[in-house]
């Protein structure tokens, strides 16, 4: 019996002269004096392999005349060197056999180049294009690089509950999760009597897995949490989702200084990988996605990122002359038009910017010894906005409780929370990597729709 292999490795070990299998796809067919030029992938490579059926084969007519873009198939034969440019190698097929039919008059994706917004009506096929296949392999390295930085620098992976009781952004925008029936709500003094709700209280979707995070460095000291992250925010961008992948570590002992520095390695470690690891699917995106694309990631692998801190970012908007849609004064969050001022135009680089004014920032952040500003930092990239946020945490409880009931918090909820600085406290600093953003940055993909296989966002779920 011959060897079912991979096209990847196919085409990188060049078994010739040996009788192979391969399964997969048909991308295209071409047909020429009695024989059939087929494309054939399976996903483990953006090249596919040629595979060429002539017409002695006992299903020429019946199967092989009728194969079109889409249709499954397994094909044995010899491998050779290919006489023809194009390819290194071609399988001789002696075999062709059909799994599935693709009706050329109902399959959506033909052999010509969709847009993306089309290729968003059929999630559920477009991994099996070009683009977005590449997009899969390049998300599924990435992952895999987090955890090999992480595991390589001591670090413990967390697994965070998705259903939390607490509202760690502060920002009131989680998903309710709820076993009550919708049409007969219990209702007590004019409002849901969520006691009788399935945890006794009201629970939602985590917005973010620091909290917890927290919990566990404290005890195991660096730590990180991978997972999904829910956000019911109205946000309509090409960089929102309200299902998005957010990689959090978790340092104790860790100033913020501490905690900057493992975001930027982190981030050119990630990029290095990619470029290093993936250079067949990285290639396409610099050749058809954006062509800048190798040129703008080897400008934030040479530099080191500028840090600057709120305040001074806040001068230099207000020196650039620029007339932006939301004037800037000290106090003001940053916009998406500031950031891209600093980091598209002024740095022309990664820009950190630290030291945020308290009253924009979450209860969690250290107050720093100002009394105004607090000790986070948020990473803003070209192209991209920013790409990380994170912080200090405030370690120390008096400061923390007083923060927390300005916010108006329900302390009853974050008893846990405030027992981690009653028990040994100590500093300790963390950040939120987009996983999204990430990806986007590294492949150019304009929309953040295009780099996770199904996105939600509001008023969508397509699939
Ligand atoms: O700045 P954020 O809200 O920070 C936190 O959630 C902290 N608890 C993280 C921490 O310190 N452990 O979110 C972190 C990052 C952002 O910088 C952004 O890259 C990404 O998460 N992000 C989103 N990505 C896609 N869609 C959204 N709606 C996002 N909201 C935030
Ligand atoms: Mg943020």
């Amino acid at each position: 019996m011959e060897k079912t292999l991979r096209i990847k490795t196919i085409l990188t070990e060049k078994p010739v002269n040996r009788d192979i299998c391969v399964q997969g796809w048909l991308k295209s067919k071409r047909e020429s004096k009695g024989l059939s030029f087929l494309d054939v992938t399976d996903g483990s490579s953006l090249t596919g392999l040629q595979v060429i059926a002539d017409e002695s084969l006992a299903n020429f007519q019946t199967d092989i005349a009728r194969l079109s873009t889409g249709c499954s198939i397994a094909a044995r034969g010899l491998l050779v060197a290919s006489p023809a440019k194009g390819q290194e190698v071609e399988l001789h097929a002696r075999e062709i056999m059909v799994y599935g039919w693709a009706p050329p008059e109902t399959y959506p994706l033909q052999k010509k180049r969709h847009s993306f917004e089309f290729l968003r009506s059929v999630a559920h096929l477009r991994g099996r294009t070009n683009s977005l296949g590449a997009v899969a392999r390049i998300r599924s390295r990435l992952s895999w690089a987090i955890q090999q930085f992480f595991q390589q620098r001591g670090f413990f992976q967390i697994h965070t509950p998705v259903i939390t009781t607490s509202d760690c952004e502060g920002a009131g925008e989680m998903f309710t999760v709820t076993s009550l029936d919708l049409q007969q709500l219990p209702v007590i003094d004019g409002a849901v009597d969520f006691s009788r709700d399935f945890f006794g209280r009201p629970a939602s979707l985590t917005v973010s897995g620091q909290l917890e995070a927290e919990a566990y460095a404290l005890a195991l000291g660096n730590v990180y949490t991978f997972g999904p992250t829910f956000r019911a925010e109205n946000s309509n961008t090409s960089r929102h989702l309200a299902e998005f992948w957010m990689l959090e570590p978790e340092m104790a002992f860790c100033d913020l200084e501490g905690d900057m520095d493992l975001a930027e390695e982190l981030l050119k470690f990630l990029i290095s990988d990619c470029l290093e690891n993936c250079a067949e699917d990285m290639d396409l995106f610099a050749r058809f996605i954006d062509k800048n694309l190798l040129a703008k990631l080897d400008n934030v692998l040479r530099h080191e990122f500028v840090r600057i801190s709120y305040s001074q970012a806040v001068k230099e908007l207000e020196q650039s002359g620029r007339d932006f849609a939301f004037p800037v004064a000290w106090g003001i969050d940053l916009q998406s038009e500031h950031e891209r001022f600093l980091a598209e135009t002024l740095y022309q680089r990664p820009v950190i910017v630290t030291d945020y004014p308290k009253t924009i920032k979450p209860f969690y952040m250290r107050v720093n010894d100002d009394g105004k500003t607090v000790a986070a930092m948020d990473i803003l990239f070209p192209g991209i906005g920013e790409i990380i946020g994170g912080s200090q945490r405030e370690e120390r409880l008096e400061l923390l409780t007083a923060r927390m009931e300005e916010a108006g918090i329900a302390l009853e909820n974050y008893q846990w929370y405030l027992d981690l600085r009653r028990f040994g406290t100590v500093p300790h600093a963390g950040f939120g990597l987009g996983f999204e953003r990430i990806i986007q940055f590294v492949t150019g993909m304009g929309n953040i729709r295009d780099v996770i296989a199904f996105p939600r966002t509001p008023g969508s779920t397509a699939v």
